[in-house]
């Protein structure tokens, strides 16, 4: 997670019974890299302690003591001075009322007075709070004031209700905090859509013509963009990964489906990314009911699917068209040979080749070994790397190409 790593971020835990998921949230960031600084609010340490953060993320975390202690005429300047983001999660409604209001009667609430940097709350609250017209006027000012407000998402509370309250996980701040964080990188402003998946082609109500591409790469490209400040369309057939938080995303199932998808997305957008692995036959007929047992072993007639970058390439209005298109090449032998024919005759910018027959490289693994093909004939290849490694090199080479 580069656009984590290195970063100085402050975690503000309020008091309420989601203060337990604010440990992971500061673990995981600690864990990408980050410089994790913690404040709690009184109210917060009656759910958790300093030192449950200070043993994640290594630093000490700072209470309302410190407002009186030795620093503390610096301390929140410094604090709020110094921070990329400060995260407030969970956000209580009396904390959400002293941020909208400018109130500042404790570290946590003078450190965002005179915090420079963007701010994001995830509050929690229980049983209808969040309706109440008091907190949905701060929440509203503090949204017109530039603060990222996030979730809060419904199902349990804490009383035994049931509805909108809950802090959202841990995963899905990470996310928020991602694309603040990415906001100003190299893609920034730029539209990029992103195919991933394998294409199920039914032949009949309940069986599909399917391949072994688990969309892993193709997800690990749409978070690698995120991070780059790009606006993301993702188009994705069936997979049971969650799509990165700030994806379009746009489900679908057979190769048609995702043609007409690629090419409305492709329209106003500066780069396409075809990391799906998209049927190149299907069965001509899918039969209305299911094919039973009892009738034989049936006889299931192909025909050719349509080759969704040769549509692309074939795009004769330049604004339809998007300026920088990869592909990617699974291939179990004469693995550069054949990426290069295919990048010719699709007419890429880029190809990403990879082997799918050597150990930890290719489908489902989380790690792939990949060389990059450019037009002019340079190829470079890559290590074996995590897929969100390789995702991360695949995105550096698009922001240097469409930059
Ligand atoms: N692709 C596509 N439409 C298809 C099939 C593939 O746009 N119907 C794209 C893939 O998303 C990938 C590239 O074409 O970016 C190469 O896919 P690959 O399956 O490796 O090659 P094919 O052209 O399908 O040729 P073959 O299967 O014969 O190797």
């Amino acid at each position: 997670m580069t656009v984590i790593a290195g970063k100085h971020i402050l975690l503000g835990v309020t008091g309420s019974i989601a203060a337990y998921k604010a440990a992971d949230l500061a673990s995981k960031l600690t864990q990408a890299g980050a410089q994790v600084e913690v404040i709690l609010t009184a109210a917060g340490e009656k759910f958790i302690t300093p030192l449950t953060f200070q043993s994640v993320t290594g630093r000490r975390a700072y209470t309302d003591n410190d407002l009186w202690g030795n620093e503390a005429h610096v301390l929140h300047i410094s604090l709020g001075r110094s921070a990329d983001v400060l995260v407030i999660a969970p956000c209580t409604a009396d904390t959400l009322a002293k941020l909208a209001h400018g109130n500042a009667d404790n570290l946590l609430t003078i450190t965002a007075l005179a915090a420079t940097c963007p701010m994001l709350v995830a509050p929690a609250m229980d049983g209808g709070m969040l309706e109440h017209p008091a907190t949905r006027e701060n929440l509203e000012k503090l949204g017109g004031r530039g603060v990222m407000v996030i979730g809060p998402a419904e199902g349990h509370l804490a009383s035994g209700l049931s509805g909108k309250g809950r802090m959202l996980e841990p995963d899905e701040i990470l996310g928020h905090l991602r694309i603040i964080l990415g906001r100003q990188g190299q893609l920034a402003g730029k539209k990029v859509v992103i195919s991933a998946g394998g294409t199920m082609e039914p032949f009949d109500p309940v069986r599909v013509l399917t391949n072994r591409s688990s969309g892993k790469q193709g997800y690990a490209l749409a978070q690698a963009a995120l991070d780059a400040g790009a606006q993301v369309v993702l188009i994705s057939a069936p997979t049971s990964i969650p799509p990165p938080v700030g994806t379009q995303i746009i489900k679908v199932e057979t190769v048609e489906e995702m043609k007409n998808a690629v090419l409305s997305a492709c329209r106003g957008s500066d780069v396409l990314i075809m990391a799906a692995a998209a049927a190149d036959f299907r069965p001509k007929h899918s039969a209305q009911d299911k094919l039973k047992k009892r009738d034989g072993v049936p006889k299931v007639e192909f025909e050719a699917a349509p080759d969704i970058l040769k549509e692309v390439a074939a795009i004769k209005i330049a604004k339809d068209r998007p300026g920088c298109v990869v592909g990617f090449a699974a291939e179990s032998r004469d693995l550069l040979q054949n990426a290069t024919e295919k990048m010719k005759s699709k007419q890429l910018d880029l190809m990403v080749a990879n082997d799918i027959s050597e150990k930890g490289s290719g489908f489902s693994a989380d790690t792939n070994r990949v060389t990059l093909l450019f037009p002019d004939g340079k190829q470079e290849p890559l290590p074996l790397m995590q897929k969100s490694e390789v995702a991360e090199a695949v995105i550096k080479y698009i922001a240097n190409l469409v930059g």
